[in-house]
Formats: C-alpha cells, structure tokens, sequence
C-alpha cells in the first residue's frame, strides 16, 4: 500500500463537498464516542486503500498532507504508520467514517474527546522505548497530558523538537516560567542554544522536578563545573541544594538570587557576629550593596583554610 496523491475519483469530490460540512458525531458525548471507537476497533475494519481513501476527502487540507514531509509520513520504513496501517495506524479503523462522516476517528490534541491516556495509548503502541520509560510516573502523565499537546505531527517542523521555538511550546502552559525568564537575572534561553529539556526530560525522569540530572546540584555542576569543585572549607546549603540560593529559572536579583544579601543571608544566619556589630567595619560595608559578601566573598566555600571561611580579603 503505497499512499499516492494523485486525484482522487470525482465521485469522492462530491461526497466530501457535502460530507466535510461536519461530523455527525459533533453532538455525541465523550462517552458515546469512545463507546463507538472502541466498537470500531473490535470489529477492526481497516480501508483496503490506505492513506488514499482518507485523502479522497482530506487532501485539500494542506496540514493533513504535511504528514508525508515527516518521519510518519515514510513508507519506505515498515515501522512508520504509512509503512504499515498508514492514517489508521494513529485514527484508528476507518468503520463507516467514509459514509459521508458518520463515525467519528480518533483525534487528537487539544478539542479532542478522548482522555489524554487514550490518545497517548496509541503512539505509545509504538512509541514505549527507552526515551520513555518514565513517562508513566511523570507528572506531565499523572496530569493528563496529551503526546499531541506538545508535539504537532502534521507539521513539517515539530516546534517542540527545534532549540528556536521549543521555548515557546512549554511555556504556552508554564506561565510562571515563562515571567521568571524576563526577569532581570535568568538563564540564557532566548539565545546559546539552551532550551527547557537542556536540564528537564520532557518525558520525565526519576529524579526530582523531571531534571536530567540525579539532583539539583548534579544539574547546575554539568554545566558550571568550576562550582563542583571541591571546597576545604565548605558552605553547608552549597552542597545540600544550590536552589537554597538561587532560582534556576530567573529572579529580579543579581545572580539568579532568590532573595539580595543580606536578607538572603538572614534568613538563615538571624544574627551572626553574636549579634554585635563588626569591630571596623561601620556601616558602610554593610549598605553597600554587597553587604555581607564585602567580606565573605567565596561564598561557596573557600580553598584556603588558613583564613576565616569566606573571608580572603580580611587581613588578620
Ligand atoms: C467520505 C469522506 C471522508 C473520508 C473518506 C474520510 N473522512 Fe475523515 N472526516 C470526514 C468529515 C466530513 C469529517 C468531519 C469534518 C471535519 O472535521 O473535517 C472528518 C473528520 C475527520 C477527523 C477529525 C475528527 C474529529 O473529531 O475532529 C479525522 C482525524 C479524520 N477525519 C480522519 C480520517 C482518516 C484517517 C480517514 C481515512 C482512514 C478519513 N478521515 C476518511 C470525511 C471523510
Ligand atoms: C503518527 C500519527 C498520525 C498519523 C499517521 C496521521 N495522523 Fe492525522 N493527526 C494526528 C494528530 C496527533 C493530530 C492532531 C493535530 C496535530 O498534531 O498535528 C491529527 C490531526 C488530523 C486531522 C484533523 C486536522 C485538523 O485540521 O485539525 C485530520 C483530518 C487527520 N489528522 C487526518 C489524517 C490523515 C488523512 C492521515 C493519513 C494521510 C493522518 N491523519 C495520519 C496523528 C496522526
Ligand atoms: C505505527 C507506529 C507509530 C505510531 C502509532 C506513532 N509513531 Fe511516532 N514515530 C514512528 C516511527 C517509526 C518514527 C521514526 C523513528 C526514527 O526515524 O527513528 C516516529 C517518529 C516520531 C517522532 C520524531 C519525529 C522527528 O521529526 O524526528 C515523534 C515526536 C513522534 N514519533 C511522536 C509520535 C506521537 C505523538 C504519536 C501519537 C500521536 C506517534 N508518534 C505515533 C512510529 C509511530
Ligand atoms: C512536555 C512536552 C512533551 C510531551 C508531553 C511529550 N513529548 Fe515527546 N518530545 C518532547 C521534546 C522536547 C522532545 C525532544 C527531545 C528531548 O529534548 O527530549 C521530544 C521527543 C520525542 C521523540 C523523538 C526523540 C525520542 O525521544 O525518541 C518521540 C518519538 C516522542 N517525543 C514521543 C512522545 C510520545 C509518544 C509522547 C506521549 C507519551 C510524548 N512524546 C510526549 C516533548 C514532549
Ligand atoms: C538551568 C536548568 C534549568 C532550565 C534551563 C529550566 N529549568 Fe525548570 N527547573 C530546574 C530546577 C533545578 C528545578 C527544581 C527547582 C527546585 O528544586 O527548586 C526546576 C523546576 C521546574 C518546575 C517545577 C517547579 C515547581 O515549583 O515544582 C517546572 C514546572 C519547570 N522547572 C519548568 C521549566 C520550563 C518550562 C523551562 C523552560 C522554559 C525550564 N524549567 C527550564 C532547572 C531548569
Ligand atoms: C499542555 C500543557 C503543558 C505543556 C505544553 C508543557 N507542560 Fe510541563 N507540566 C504541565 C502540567 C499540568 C504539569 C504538572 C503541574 C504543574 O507544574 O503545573 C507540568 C509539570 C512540569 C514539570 C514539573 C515536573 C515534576 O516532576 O515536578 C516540568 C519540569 C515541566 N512540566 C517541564 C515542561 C517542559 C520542559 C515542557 C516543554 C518541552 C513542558 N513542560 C510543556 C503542563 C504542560
Ligand atoms: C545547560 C547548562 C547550564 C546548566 C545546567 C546550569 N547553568 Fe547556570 N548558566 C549557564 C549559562 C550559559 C549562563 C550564562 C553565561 C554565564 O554567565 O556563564 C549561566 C549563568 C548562571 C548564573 C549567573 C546569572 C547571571 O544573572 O549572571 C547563575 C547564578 C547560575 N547560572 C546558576 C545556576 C544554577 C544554580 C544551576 C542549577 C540549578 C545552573 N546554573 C545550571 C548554563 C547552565
Ligand atoms: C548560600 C547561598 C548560595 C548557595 C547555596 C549557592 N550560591 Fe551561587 N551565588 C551565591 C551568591 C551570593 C552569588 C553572588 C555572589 C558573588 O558575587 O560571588 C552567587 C553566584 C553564583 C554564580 C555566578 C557567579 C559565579 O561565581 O560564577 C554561579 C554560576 C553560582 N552562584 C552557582 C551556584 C551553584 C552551582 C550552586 C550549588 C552548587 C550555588 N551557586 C549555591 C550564593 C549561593
Ligand atoms: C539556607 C541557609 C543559609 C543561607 C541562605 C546562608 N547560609 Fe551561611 N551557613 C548556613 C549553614 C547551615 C552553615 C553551617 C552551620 C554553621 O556553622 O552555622 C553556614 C555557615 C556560614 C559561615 C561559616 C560559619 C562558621 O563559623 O562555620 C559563614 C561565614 C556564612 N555561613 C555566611 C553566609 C553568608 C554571607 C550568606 C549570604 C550570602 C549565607 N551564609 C547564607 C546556612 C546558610
Ligand atoms: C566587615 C566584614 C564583615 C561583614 C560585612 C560581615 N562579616 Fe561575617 N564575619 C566577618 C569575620 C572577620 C568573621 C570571623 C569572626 C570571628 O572569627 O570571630 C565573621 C564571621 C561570621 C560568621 C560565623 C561566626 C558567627 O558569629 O556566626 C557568620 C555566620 C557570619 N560572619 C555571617 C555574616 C553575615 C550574615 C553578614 C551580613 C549580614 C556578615 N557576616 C557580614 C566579617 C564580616
């Protein structure tokens, strides 16, 4: 079965002129289609002519034909639906859809009737491999997200498969995200082709937050590896979580803080020095911006133990 584009018989013309109007089911409940879908399925009748029965209707539809300009869309290789079932391989069996659209297919994406679990089911007939072995525990899974919400398959370009536009496609739903990202101090995702899945799986991952990484600090050493090394004298919330500074995504600070010194600071050490102000050091040191980092400048942590920790450049 190979799928052809040539023109389909005038006979079909007519028919689609007047079937394309609407579908019939566009009244039925959810329930009511899945109930005749899953019908179709047992009964399991497939077109005898393939992509070439559905195209008598749905070729003037320039985006139903982008599928043959993807790796769908390949009926060289056996393993692609057009190698094999063709359109029904993911719409399922045509059953009396033809018949001037009485029977619903299955579709996908965001105005279809189907639970995203059922949609998912039918490219992870073929799709259940190694990239997605956690996708069942995922979050994107548990909250019923579709395969199709993220990934066009009529589309020459998948957006969410390129660096330029893959951005945009996750935070269409992450809205929190996407504000951290204009804020003041983020991280480069508008250019150095550094996107989302730069540090999350989008198919989920065992670690926390989906990140590629086993941990939080895992991930911020594979890129700033200087910050990996090593300490002899080291800041404890640098090794227990790098998020207890810092907001991976974008902050109003400097730095990607989520909050400026020395309140950042504060919030952990309510009174360091005893309580009592530094011998010296006036006020000045303290309100000039960098406050407590005028004087403990490595903060995350030191390679010299001779000196008090965080504090090279005090002289003593
Ligand atoms: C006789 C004409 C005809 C044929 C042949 C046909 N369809 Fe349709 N199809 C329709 C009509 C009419 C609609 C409803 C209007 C619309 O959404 O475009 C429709 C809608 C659809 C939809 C959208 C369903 C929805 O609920 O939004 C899909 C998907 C679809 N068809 C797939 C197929 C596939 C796959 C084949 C081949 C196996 C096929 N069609 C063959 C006429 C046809
Ligand atoms: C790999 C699975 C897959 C294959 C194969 C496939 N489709 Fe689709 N189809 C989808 C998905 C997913 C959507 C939802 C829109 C999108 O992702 O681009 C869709 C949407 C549609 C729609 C609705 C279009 C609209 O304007 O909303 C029609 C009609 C359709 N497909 C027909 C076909 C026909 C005809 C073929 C064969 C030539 C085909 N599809 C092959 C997955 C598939
Ligand atoms: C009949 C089997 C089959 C079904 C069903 C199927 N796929 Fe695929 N898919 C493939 C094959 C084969 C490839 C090409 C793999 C390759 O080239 O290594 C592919 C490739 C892809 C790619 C990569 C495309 C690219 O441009 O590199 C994505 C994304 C994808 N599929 C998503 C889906 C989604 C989402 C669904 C369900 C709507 C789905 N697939 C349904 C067989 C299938
Ligand atoms: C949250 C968005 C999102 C969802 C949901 C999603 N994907 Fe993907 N998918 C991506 C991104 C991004 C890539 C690009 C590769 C990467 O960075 O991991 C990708 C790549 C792919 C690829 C090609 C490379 C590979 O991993 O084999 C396939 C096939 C694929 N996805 C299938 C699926 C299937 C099947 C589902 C549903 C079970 C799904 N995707 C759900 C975002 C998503
Ligand atoms: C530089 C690495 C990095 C990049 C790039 C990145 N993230 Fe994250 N993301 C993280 C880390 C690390 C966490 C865990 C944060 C924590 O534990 O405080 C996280 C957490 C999340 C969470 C869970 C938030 C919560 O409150 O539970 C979401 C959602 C998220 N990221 C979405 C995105 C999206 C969407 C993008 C792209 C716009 C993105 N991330 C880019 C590192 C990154
Ligand atoms: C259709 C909407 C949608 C799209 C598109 C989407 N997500 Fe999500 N994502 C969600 C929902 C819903 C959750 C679960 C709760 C929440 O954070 O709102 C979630 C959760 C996450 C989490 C937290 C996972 C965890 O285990 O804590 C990360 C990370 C994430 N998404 C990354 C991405 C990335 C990267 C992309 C793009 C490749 C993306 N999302 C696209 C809806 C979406
Ligand atoms: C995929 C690579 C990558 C990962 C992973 C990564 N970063 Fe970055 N980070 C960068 C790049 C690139 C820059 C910008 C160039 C520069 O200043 O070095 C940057 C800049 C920063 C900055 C300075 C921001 C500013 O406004 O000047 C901080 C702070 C930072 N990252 C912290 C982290 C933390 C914390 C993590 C882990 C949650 C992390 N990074 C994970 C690549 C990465
Ligand atoms: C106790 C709070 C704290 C923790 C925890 C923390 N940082 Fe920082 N980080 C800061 C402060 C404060 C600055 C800006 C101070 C400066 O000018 O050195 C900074 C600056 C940075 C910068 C940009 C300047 C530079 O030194 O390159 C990077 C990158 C960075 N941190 C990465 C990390 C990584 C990776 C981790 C986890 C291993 C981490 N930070 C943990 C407080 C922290
Ligand atoms: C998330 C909590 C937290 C934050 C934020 C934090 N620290 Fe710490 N800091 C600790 C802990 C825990 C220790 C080790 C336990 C101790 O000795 O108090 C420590 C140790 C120190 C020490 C060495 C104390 C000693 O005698 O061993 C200095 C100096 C220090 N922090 C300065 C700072 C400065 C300056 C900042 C702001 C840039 C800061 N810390 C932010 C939790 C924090
Ligand atoms: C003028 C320089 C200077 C400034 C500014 C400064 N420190 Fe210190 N800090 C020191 C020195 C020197 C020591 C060591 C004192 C000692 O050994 O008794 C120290 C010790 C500490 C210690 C460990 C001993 C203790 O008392 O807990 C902590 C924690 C600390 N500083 C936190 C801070 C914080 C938080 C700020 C900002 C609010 C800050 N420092 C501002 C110089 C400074």
């Amino acid at each position: 079965m190979k799928p052809s584009l040539v023109a389909p018989l005038l006979l079909s013309i007519f028919m689609s002129a007047s079937a394309l109007a609407g579908g019939a089911w566009e009244s039925m409940s959810p329930e009511a289609i899945g109930g005749v879908l899953d019908k179709k399925f047992a009964e399991g009748r497939y077109s005898k002519k393939g992509a070439d029965t559905c195209l008598a209707c749905h070729k003037r539809s320039e985006k139903v034909l982008t599928i043959f300009s993807t790796p769908h869309g390949n009926a060289a290789n056996d393993k692609s639906p057009m190698g094999s079932l063709q359109c029904e391989a993911c719409h399922g069996p045509i059953g009396k859809h033809n018949r001037g659209g009485k029977e619903p297919m299955i579709a996908f994406g965001e105005g279809s009737p189907l639970t995203a679990e059922n949609q998912n089911s039918v490219c992870m007939s073929c799709h259940q491999d190694e990239p997605r072995m956690s996708w069942h525990s995922s979050l994107h899974n548990l909250e019923e997200v579709a395969c199709a919400d993220c990934h066009q398959i009529h589309s020459e370009q998948d957006p969410v498969l390129s660096k330029d536009t893959q951005v945009e496609v996750c935070t269409s739903c992450h809205t929190r995200e996407q504000s951290d990202l204009k804020k003041r101090s983020h991280h480069p995702l508008d250019w150095d082709g550094m996107t989302c899945t730069s540090c999350h799986s989008a198919h989920g991952s065992m670690n926390e937050a989906s990140l590629k990484q086993a941990t939080v600090n895992e991930n911020c050493y594979e890129c700033h590896t200087d910050k990996r090394s090593v300490y002899l004298v080291e800041h404890q919330p640098v090794i227990d979580n790098c998020s207890n500074c810092h907001d991976p995504h974008g902050s109003v600070n400097d730095n990607l803080l989520i909050r400026r010194a020395p309140q950042l600071c504060q919030s952990c050490h309510a009174s360091p020095h005893s309580g009592t102000a530094l011998l010296g050091s006036g006020n000045s040191t303290m309100t000039s911006g960098q406050s407590c980092l005028n004087c403990h400048s490595q903060i995350h942590g030191s390679h010299n133990p001779v000196y008090d920790k965080y504090t090279p450049p005090l002289s003593r």
